[in-house]
């Protein structure tokens, strides 16, 4: 499925502010000409435009946009036309100071930056409404327009009274009206946090209520649906003049403060701001890539039946990262290839030209302040210009994933807010990244999914720290495991239903301790410096052979094995482990020593035509290599293992599939069992691939039925 119907292949090209550069019209002519230079095919206008195109309030300024837009056009090159409401000018905040958001304190801002407007505010919306008819009005029609960017890089939270209000609102619709039903959720009796009413309830002011968990997840809920609101409201009033033209926003990283599972669905496209920090001491390359994947993946997967966008990366380098460092040569191109590699059809800049003052003059741009094609970085953006022009058969393609990785922000949310484990080592998005990349040793690409997306392509999926389980979970997971796939879990699992009550009767709650055939008793927090091993048994044990532990003697027995007659190798465990009891899968893992010594800590249950497995410390992911291993055997998905810093993934279209492989590390690789046509990168010979340092190859192979 094509983004752009109008563009013969992939989209190369960024964010551009002409309006930054209005009094030189030579610049801006030649920057056309460098665009063209650099294979550059699409251009996004209008991020912070606003005090150009409305300079004084209902006094809209659309020419200069206009000429530039017919003036792209007629280059061949098209638009991607954002709402400027990422930032406001000051006319704006002066008449209407309740645009400006309120801190967690409730104290008003001053007027000032971007990214910080009321999105309950009725003035500022009314605003909106304006700015963003005026431009429909104006452009909906134009030939080269492709896209509508909803402002920018939504986020954050505002703590005033219109937000207040829509927060209780919000609250009576969720617990229909009724204040008992929410004082049972959030556990209002503890210290006589009662509520009599909705209007009783303020946001969590960072000096008033925080010790409510139903509250505080609740409140992220809140602010995810207000900010898709905004978003929604700005769509609407764009679609109000020309229905279809296709939607976006740019949403970041890993970002926390709204659940983009949720507001995935208002929006065409997926796009997202890819800004990783190479070169680090403590951080390998290949892993900063890792996490990168991980990132892609998990945008890919939000629609996974079609391409996503890398709306913005870095030339060269960012200006707001500890230490600024330049990418080494080749490095560029990597990082763009990686995007097209995991499903992007887009490789866009912040940004093609680099500002003259203010606080981004620093930030890497395709074209520099010294104004020449002739620098490093318009050179490696040139050639990757050339390059995804030379691999353009691949825009449509899609990945075909068959397994995945669960990830929730409220489970996210519910456990950096729990007061528990050790806020220095919860990392759940290490943790989900460090399953993403063993699967990725293996040549296997997972999707990262939430746990209420639609489970039917996947054959594994694996839940790592699913503290916090939604309704029907425990349903879905059982079904799931019943008709032959392969669940693997994790310490933390399940212990707390949606509003973040402990769930009664055992961990996993939802009914999961059948599936998985165990109980969760105990989880310990260990000191860095704490010795705990595991021991991966050489033969699954039948919990039948188990004995008492010694210090149980009134409670319930848990499975304890005779350590003396258990051989295997041994495994660090870090951070956690988890005593388990009522243990009826088999067990392929004890723990040697300290208190749990002798009892299960990774199981394996057969249940229907599936297997649950748990893991109940926390490993290094390669230490149990075997039980992935096993689990795609399970499952029928070919495994290879590929040497470290390679990565490897696909994309597929009618009958072909397209290999890519990225070297991300600064040496040599070679790799066994290439085939198919190179496209790009060298060749392989008798199957054998090596690629230079931060090397990219991509090889097309016919495949049958391949979507
Ligand atoms: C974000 C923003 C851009 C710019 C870049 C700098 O992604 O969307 O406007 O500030 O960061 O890296
Ligand atoms: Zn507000």
């Amino acid at each position: 499925m094509k983004i752009f119907p109008q563009l013969p292949g992939l989209v190369h090209g960024g964010d551009y502010n002409p309006d930054q550069w209005l009094d030189r019209p030579d610049i801006l002519e030649k920057d056309i000409e460098y665009f063209k230079e650099a294979g550059i095919n699409c251009v996004t206008l209008g991020v912070f435009a606003w005090a150009a195109e409305e300079p004084t309030e209902d006094d809209f300024q659309l020419d200069w946009l206009a000429q530039i837009m017919d003036r792209l056009y007629q280059n061949g090159i098209y638009i991607i036309l954002a709402t400027p409401t990422g930032a406001r000018p000051a006319w704006l905040d002066e008449k209407y100071p309740e645009a400006m958001r309120c801190d967690e304190r409730g104290v008003r801002n001053h007027h000032g930056l971007r990214h910080n407007h009321c999105m309950s505010s009725p003035a500022f919306r009314d605003r909106v409404r304006a700015i963003d008819t005026a431009l429909a009005e104006r452009f909906a029609d134009h030939p080269g327009l492709l896209m509508w960017h909803i402002s920018n890089e939504l986020g954050g939270y505002c703590y005033c009274e219109h937000c207040k209000y829509a927060w209780q609102e919000w609250l009576r619709g969720r617990y229909h009206d009724d204040i008992e039903e929410l004082n049972k959720a959030w556990w209002t009796g503890f210290w006589s946090h009662r509520f009599n009413d909705f209007s009783q309830i303020e946001p969590p002011y960072a000096n008033g209520e925080t010790a409510l968990l139903g509250m505080n997840v609740d409140w992220r809920r809140f602010e995810t649906f207000l900010a898709t609101d905004f978003m929604r409201f700005e769509i609407d009033t764009l679609h109000a003049v020309k229905p279809d033209v296709p939607v976006t926003t740019n949403f970041m990283e890993l970002f926390y403060d709204y659940d983009y599972n949720y507001m995935k669905e208002f929006v065409d496209y997926i796009s997202w701001d890819n800004y990783p920090e190479m070169h680090r001491t403590e951080v390998s390359d290949s892993r900063t890539m890792i996490e990168r994947s991980f990132m892609h993946s998990m945008f890919r997967s939000m629609k996974p039946d079609r391409p996503f966008m890398m709306m913005e990366s870095a030339p060269g380098l960012v200006n707001w990262k500890p230490y600024n460092k330049y990418r080494r040569p080749g490095v560029h191109e990597l990082i763009s290839m990686q995007a097209v590699a995991d499903g992007s059809d887009t490789v866009q800049y912040f940004q093609l030209r680099k500002s003259r003052g203010a606080s981004e003059q620093w930030h890497g741009a395709v074209i520099d302040h010294i104004g020449t094609d002739d620098t490093r970085i318009f050179k490696e953006v040139a050639k990757t210009g050339a390059d995804l022009a030379a691999i353009a058969e691949v825009t449509g393609s899609v990945a075909k994933n068959e397994a995945a990785i669960l990830y929730d922000w409220d489970n996210r949310w519910a456990l950096d807010d729990a007061q528990m484990l050790s806020n220095e080592t919860k990392n759940f998005d290490e943790t989900c990244t460090n399953i993403y990349e063993e699967f990725m040793r293996l040549g296997v690409c997972p999707n990262i999914i939430s746990s209420d997306a639609d489970w039917s392509h996947y054959r594994i999926i694996c839940a790592p720290m699913l503290y916090l389980l939604h309704d029907g979970i425990g349903r879905k997971i059982a079904d799931f495991v019943k008709n032959g796939g392969q669940f693997l879990a994790t310490y933390c699992m399940g212990y707390v239903d949606k509003t973040t009550l402990a769930n009664l009767g055992g961990f996993p709650g939802q009914g999961l301790s059948e599936v998985f055939g165990l109980k969760s008793e105990e989880i310990d927090t260990l000191y860095p410096e704490d010795n705990v091993n595991l021991r991966l048994s050489d033969q699954p044990l039948k919990p039948t052979d188990a004995g008492k532990p010694e210090w149980s003697s009134s409670a319930e027995p848990i499975s304890c094995f005779d350590l003396t007659k258990v051989t295997g190798k041994s495994v660090a465990v870090h951070d956690y482990e988890e005593l388990l009891r009522d243990v009826t899968a088999d067990v392929l893992a004890i723990y040697e020593n300290d208190y749990m010594a002798g009892t299960p800590a990774i199981t394996r249950n057969a249940y229907g035509k599936g297997c649950a497995w748990y893991v109940a410390a926390r490993v290094d992911q390669d230490d149990i290599r075997p039980i992935y291993e096993e689990m795609l055997d399970n499952a029928g998905i070919d495994h290879t293992l590929l040497p470290e810093g390679l990565e490897k993934t696909s994309r597929y279209s009618d009958n072909v599939r397209y290999d890519f492989y990225l070297n991300c590390t600064a040496e040599p690789l070679t790799v066994e069992n290439v085939s198919g046509t190179a496209l790009l990168g060298p060749a392989a010979e008798g199957g054998r691939l090596t690629l230079p340092p931060y090397g990219v190859a991509v090889f097309k192979i016919g495949v049958r039925n391949s979507v």
